[in-house]
């Protein structure tokens, strides 16, 4: 193999590849050296791990860092072949550690202490399992993980991020602090970046490896954060703009980096779900092509405002248009002065049972982060009593979806769990019913390939009732999803094709 090649796959630097050099060729007679360019294998098929486990340029300098994923200490011979096989991807790298772990040490005793670790590694674990990250190792107190691999998404970062607040907030209402004399706090690094990633090992022992800087950046980031923060490199800062709100924390100095860096703060999530919604808020650009499909849905609301209800399936690849398509039917029916509904299904909520549908309802009621349990429980009471649509159990069946207390006006419901769904059910399609009683109506249901099976549910009850009401829906999802529902006179159903290069 040639020095050149294995430098690179491996990050390794010039002062590392003679040591290699001196190991594997003199020192233990495993290679030879070809015109100062190629080294060739003359050891047999194996090679001791450690030689080639971790470019030194890779190794995080914390003493935490020195036992993790990085490094293989304990990992068994395996082919050299193996180990250059290793795999050049864009990886998202988070660091969580512990604060004062030493310190809650000495206040707690031992049963105490591993239980609040224990509760510590639950809720960390949960969070990262659900943003499907990957935890490369446990280090003490702290934890290496992996957004990006084994499985790759086209949000790694962001959600890297998400969990990375999610921790935090789950840390302090889990009331953990209550075991311990400190509230426990976490400190978290994330950066984004090149790494070689590979699985080594033997049948006994498979481990993880991400060579180069980007986990070495990382630790250093999560080193300059205070407790209870997110810090993040300007690689992934870039990667999630508009997602978050972030505050510039300058360039700090890393030690053993040369070349400055910045890093931002990330203070709390941002009003835009998606980059559709960052990209629009920035000022859309006019709609390309697409005549025919946005005289379709053109179409199908004038049917809709002549009161024969239409659903159009919205179908095709990622990125293809179908979220700037919908726009355009927005701007058209909101210029009427028609409401125009969104729910969206998301990514990160595939197991959250009816969470797009909670979401509209809590947007409906306006309710805000911060307000008491009570008030929306007024709100909800407030918007029913103007409503229509029969409400036996309306109020006490709403109030539990949406995890308010129980309204002391009502007596308990007596429902076995099948019923009540079923009620809520209905309950929820009268109300989005509802909306269109006045005036003619457009929901757009986006991303339905990341909806949680109640939600499609519920969304084949709502279809049932469309045609006798002035509503147009309109489905948005990916070519993964195949919708359940039959074929009916009043669905369409359009999918993106790629644009031609004529
Ligand atoms: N016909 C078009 N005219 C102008 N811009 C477009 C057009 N189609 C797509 N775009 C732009 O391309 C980007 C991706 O499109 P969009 O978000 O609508 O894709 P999508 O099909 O909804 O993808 P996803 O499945 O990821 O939600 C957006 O910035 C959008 O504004
Ligand atoms: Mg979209």
């Amino acid at each position: 193999m040639a020095y050149r090649v294995l430098k690179r796959t491996f990050a390794l630097d010039d002062e590392y590849v003679e040591d290699l050099k001196a190991d594997l060729i003199d020192a233990k007679r495993l290679a030879v050296d070809e015109d100062g360019k190629v080294m060739v294998w003359t050891g047999g098929t194996t090679v001791v791990s450690s030689q080639l486990s971790v470019a030194r340029s890779s190794q995080p300098p914390a003493s935490q860092t020195s036992d993790s994923g990085l490094r293989t200490p304990d990992a068994k011979p395996q082919t050299l072949d193996a180990r250059l096989e290793g795999e050049r991807r864009q990886l998202t790298v988070m660091f969580c550690d512990l604060v004062d772990s030493t310190v809650l040490s000495t206040h707690l005793d031992p049963e105490e202490l591993r239980e609040v670790v224990r509760a510590y590694q639950e809720t960390c674990t949960g969070v990262i399992r659900r943003y499907d990250g990957h935890i490369a190792q446990h280090l003490g107190d702290g934890l290496l993980v992996y957004f990006g691999y084994p499985a790759a998404h086209e949000d790694d970062a962001q959600r890297a991020v998400r969990a990375g607040l999610e921790i935090i907030a789950s840390l302090q209402t889990r009331g953990l602090s209550t075991l311990s004399v400190h509230p426990l706090q976490v400190r978290i690094g994330i950066h984004t970046g090149l790494v070689v990633i590979g699985e080594i090992g033997s049948s006994e022992k498979r481990e993880i490896l991400a060579l180069g800087e980007t986990p070495n950046l990382a630790a250093r980031i999560q080193g300059q954060a205070a407790p209870d923060e997110v810090l993040i490199s300007a690689a992934t800062y870039h990667l999630v703009e508009g997602l978050f709100a972030c505050e510039d924390r300058g360039r700090p100095e890393l030690k053993g980096i040369s070349t400055p860096l910045t890093l931002y703060r990330v203070v709390k999530e941002g009003e835009a779900q998606n980059r559709f919604q960052v990209v629009a808020r920035k000022g859309l650009t006019p709609l390309v092509g697409r005549e025919h499909e946005y005289g379709l849905l053109r179409e199908r609301w004038e049917r809709v405002k002549d009161g024969a209800g239409q659903v159009v399936l919205l179908s095709g690849e990622p990125g293809i248009g179908k979220s700037r398509l919908v726009e355009a039917l927005k701007d058209t029916v909101m210029h009427e002065g028609a409401p125009c509904l969104e729910l969206r299904c998301s990514p990160y909520a595939q197991n959250s049972a009816l969470y797009p549908v909670i979401g509209h309802v809590q947007h409906m009621l306006h309710f805000q982060a911060d307000e008491t349990p009570d008030n929306k429980l007024e709100k909800l009471q407030h918007t029913l009593s103007r409503s229509r649509f029969p409400q036996a159990d309306t109020l006490p069946l709403l109030a539990a979806l949406l995890s308010l207390p129980h309204p002391a006006a009502c007596p308990p419901l007596s429902l076995s769990p099948q019923r009540q769904k079923e009620k809520t059910y209905e309950a929820i399609v009268a109300w989005l019913c509802e909306e269109a009683r006045q005036q003619a109506v457009t929901y757009a249901w986006e991303d339905l390939h990341w909806a949680d099976p109640s939600t499609l549910e519920l969304l084949t009850r709502f279809l049932a009732q469309v045609p006798t009401t002035r509503l147009l829906v309109v489905l948005t999802f990916r070519p993964e999803f195949t919708p359940p529902w039959g074929v009916h006179s009043y669905v369409s159903q359009l999918t993106l094709p790629r644009f031609s290069l004529e």
